[in-house]
């Protein structure tokens, strides 16, 4: 049964970083056509807005679902030490042998914050530019990474 006083809480986190987009598993050539600009070899920055989406209980001791002090604490050991200021294709091994996309960017942020101890993540939701971003949910919803990209083009 559905508790009564389930609620979903969202926050929002910022970092910045640089990435290349290019696989081995295509040429020269075809990562250039795939990948446009954004295969340039000496990369380029996002300043990228992460919202974390959790639900739970209301404690009625606290009137929380979780403080959002411990939450802050996690995403920042768990993310943000990791990302921020970095290059995401040399410094996050998840991105040595996978494209840096923000659909895979939002699927590595997710595992690492599923095992948050106080609350249940219910998805996150990257953006990358003001007109792109990305919604993963894990096995929470079908469909997973949602593309809610408005025009998207070889500029992400
Ligand atoms: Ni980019």
């Amino acid at each position: 049964m559905k508790s009564a006083l389930k609620i979903e809480l969202g926050r929002r986190y910022r970092f910045s970083a640089s990435h290349r987009l290019h696989t081995s598993q295509l040429s020269e050539e075809e990562n250039c056509r795939v990948f446009g600009k954004c295969n340039n070899p000496h990369g380029h920055g996002h300043n990228y807005v992460v919202e974390v989406r959790m639900s739970g209980d209301v404690d009625p001791a606290t009137g929380m679902i979780a403080n959002l002090a411990d939450l802050d604490a996690f995403v920042e050991r768990q993310v943000l030490e990791d990302f921020d200021h970095k290059s995401l294709n040399e410094d996050v091994p998840a991105f040595r042998d996978k494209v840096p996309t923000t659909e895979n960017l939002c699927m590595e942020i997710f595992q690492r914050l599923k095992s948050f101890p106080k609350a249940k993540l219910e998805r996150i939701r990257v953006e990358e530019t003001g007109n792109n971003s990305f919604e993963y949910a894990g096995d929470n919803l079908e469909g997973n990474v949602r593309d809610q990209t408005n025009g998207r083009n070889s500029v992400a």
